[in-house]
């Protein structure tokens, strides 16, 4: 087609699964990639074990109003995440509306209008939170109440317990064993089919203009980027300002200024600040040796998909370095089918018998691996040697691991008072483990990496990580990072005068300083504001404080409306946590919440978070008298009123 002619996408699934042949759509659901990569997983897998003509598909990018035409001799698989408090994903709303909607006009009588449609459904969900995956038990319930057949039971995976791909793993089997069965299909030997070509270019240099070097897209890599920004295309801003708020040795916690004056870059108070990481020189060094690539790491290669519904996960052309910095999840704990499916690459008889073992013993790959949480670099090493899985085809590396994904941190500033700047509070992870080095978060490792550099530290890698940090072909003067914004519902009140209550020990205490400098102003420009509590906690006053210094400054602006509470853990005898100190003040806290003040917590999800809502029903019942199972209520009923907001992380 001539150029801005180009034939419209179909949003009919039904028509564009006929026109390439598929009987089987992997639909998705997903916020943060991860039911994406399960969605290519399950559809790699239908094809290589049982001969399905699988595709993946976007829930956004279909209509679902003739899914039943969709006929007897295809499949529809969901992989569908819950998010936030129960809700949809960004890309599956649209689905989700039409099809709860459907539900509840559809009268029994009638024939069911989805008669003809066999599903299988999976749900990624995390059972901290009280909407534990939703989306895929109303979907399924909708669907079924609709006439559609579901094969096998809709399974549940729970990241809350860190269980996310044994629960898959654990559905799967079955699931497939009953689809077989009802589609009549044959098992046959999984032999390892490439969805991807990769190509290496000879014509080509890492110089070559055309040539990706980690620019995630065509306007990055010509110098040109416009907004939007989003979860697609991320603004390379200039970080103006960085430094350490913790005053001890051996932890980090990072504050940092990102300047987004230069793009159409907006956001609000309590808003979350997406962050692209760009891998450590370490890893990527190890897992192009252990892959053989290491010598021809520049080699730049076309990469492209062999069929016409396969997405490559980033631009092209590129170089074998560029796609293991920038665009593979290298670093995260590699997965027991993905080590299973290398074995028929092993070096020796002796590693594929080991490779095999791995994947098949669940409780032998916990102890090697997971317990050690190995990715998959040092999982090959561990099984066959430094540099030994040469036989590994590049395709299926790229097939087999998630693509990179944004991190995000709660934004700690407040958009009323620097509109376009947007600040940063991010503990720097390190975790020890046994039989291994220190195990580095990748992302606030990579900040550290960036406040290092812009410092001038002269050694700036003690932990021999070598970040390239300069960014792709080395364009942007300065220190940048890639970054977005993504909304939340994590709000101040929209009446300054509305009292509030917020719990945010250790760095879950990024929002507040945003809410509080808010009202700060607020208070100066003369506004009337109401109470406004703050629960911090940490280890030390001496050592982990954060912004110690600066309370007193919004204690100068809000008087005595503003009160500061702390719970130094470490520092007496005894544990004191936020939610000690909130029992002590269970007399104000009542009397505010009972003037309708917001109640926000911010930080772990899975302790803290938990035992801060105990301590609420405890006051509950406690000052108003009644039963706890009453109190329990009340407390529900305030948080589906938006009157009690989380952000937790696990
Ligand atoms: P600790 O590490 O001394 O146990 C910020 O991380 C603060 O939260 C620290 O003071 C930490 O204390 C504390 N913390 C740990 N577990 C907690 C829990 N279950 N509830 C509340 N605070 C907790």
């Amino acid at each position: 087609a001539a150029a801005g002619n180009k034939p419209q996408k179909t949003r009919n699934i039904v028509e564009k699964m006929e026109q390439s042949n598929k009987n089987c759509v992997v639909f998705y659901g997903s916020q943060t990639g991860t039911a994406e990569d399960y969605a290519s997983r399950l559809a790699k897998e239908g094809k290589s074990r049982f001969g399905l003509e699988t595709m993946v598909a976007d829930l956004e990018e279909y209509d679902f109003d003739n899914l039943d035409s969709l006929g007897d001799d295809k499949v529809a698989m969901f992989v569908l995440a819950t998010y936030g408090e129960g809700e949809p994903t960004d890309n599956a709303v649209d689905f989700y509306e039409f099809i709860t909607a459907e539900d509840a006009s559809f009268s029994q009588a009638a024939d069911p209008p989805l008669g003809n449609l066999k599903f299988v459904a999976f749900g990624l969900g995390n059972n901290t939170y009280e909407h534990y995956n939703s989306m895929v038990r109303n979907v399924t319930k909708a669907l079924e109440k609709l006439g559609a057949q579901r094969i096998g039971a809709a399974g549940e995976g729970d990241d809350g317990a860190g269980t996310m791909e044994e629960d898959f793993l654990a559905w799967k089997d079955p699931m497939w064993k009953a689809l077989a069965e009802k589609m009549g299909l044959e098992e046959r030997e999984a032999v390892y089919d490439p969805v991807f070509t990769v190509e290496e270019k000879e014509d080509l240099t890492k110089e070559s203009p055309e040539v990706y070097l980690g620019e995630p897209n065509k306007m990055h890599l010509e110098g040109a980027a416009k907004g939007p920004f989003n979860a697609h295309n991320p603004y390379i801003a200039p970080i103006t300002e960085s430094r350490e708020l913790f005053n001890v040795k051996d932890r980090n916690c990072l504050h940092m200024e990102i300047d987004i004056s230069g793009s159409n870059l907006s956001y609000e108070t309590g808003d979350h600040i997406a962050v692209w990481p760009t891998n450590p020189g370490k890893e990527v060094d190890r897992f192009l040796r252990v892959t053989g690539l290491i010598a021809k790491r520049d080699q730049v290669i076309s990469v492209k998909p062999l069929e016409q519904t396969a997405k490559v996960p980033f631009p092209s052309p590129t170089t074998y370095d560029a796609v293991v910095r920038y665009h593979m999840e290298i670093c995260a704990p590699v997965s027991r089918q993905f080590l299973a499916t290398l074995a028929a690459f092993a070096p020796t008889e002796q590693a594929k018998a080991e490779m095999t073992k791995l994947g098949n013993d669940k409780d032998y790959f916990h102890e090697k691996i997971t317990n050690r949480c190995f990715n998959i670099a040092q999982a090959l090493e561990a099984v066959g040697g430094q540099d030994q899985w040469t036989a590994i085809p590049f395709s299926a590396l790229i097939e087999g691991l998630n693509k990179v994904q944004p991190r995000y941190y709660s934004i700690s500033s407040s958009s009323l008072v620097q509109k376009k700047k947007i600040s940063i509070t991010a503990v720097v992870e390190s975790v020890e483990l046994p039989g291994r080095d220190a195990l580095k978060g990748v992302t606030t490792n990579y900040l550290l990496a960036l406040m290092q550099k812009q410092q001038g530290v002269a050694n700036p890698d003690p932990h021999g990580l070598t970040y390239e940090i300069t960014g792709p072909r080395n364009k942007y003067d300065g220190i940048h990072v890639p970054v977005h914004v993504r909304h939340s519902n994590f709000k101040l009140p929209s009446d300054p005068s509305k009292p509030i209550i917020m719990i945010g020990p250790g760095t879950g205490v990024a929002p507040f300083r945003g809410f509080i400098q808010e009202r700060a102003a607020q208070a100066k420009a003369g506004q009337n504001v109401g109470r406004t509590l703050l629960f911090f906690g940490c280890r030390k006053a001496s050592e982990d404080f954060l912004y110690s210094s600066e309370w007193k400054e919004y204690e100068d602006a809000l008087g005595d409306k503003f009160s500061l509470i702390t719970a130094f853990s470490r520092d007496g005898p005894n544990k004191v946590y936020v939610q000690h100190r909130l029992l002590e003040q269970a007399k104000e806290v009542n009397e505010l919440l009972e003037q309708k003040a917001y109640f926000y917590v911010c930080g772990d999800a899975a302790n803290m978070a938990r035992e801060v809502n105990a301590a609420l029903i405890k006051i509950t019942a406690e000052q108003r008298g009644i039963p706890d199972a009453k109190a329990e209520e009340i407390v529900k009923s305030m948080r589906s009123a938006n009157q009690y907001q989380e952000d937790v992380w696990s």
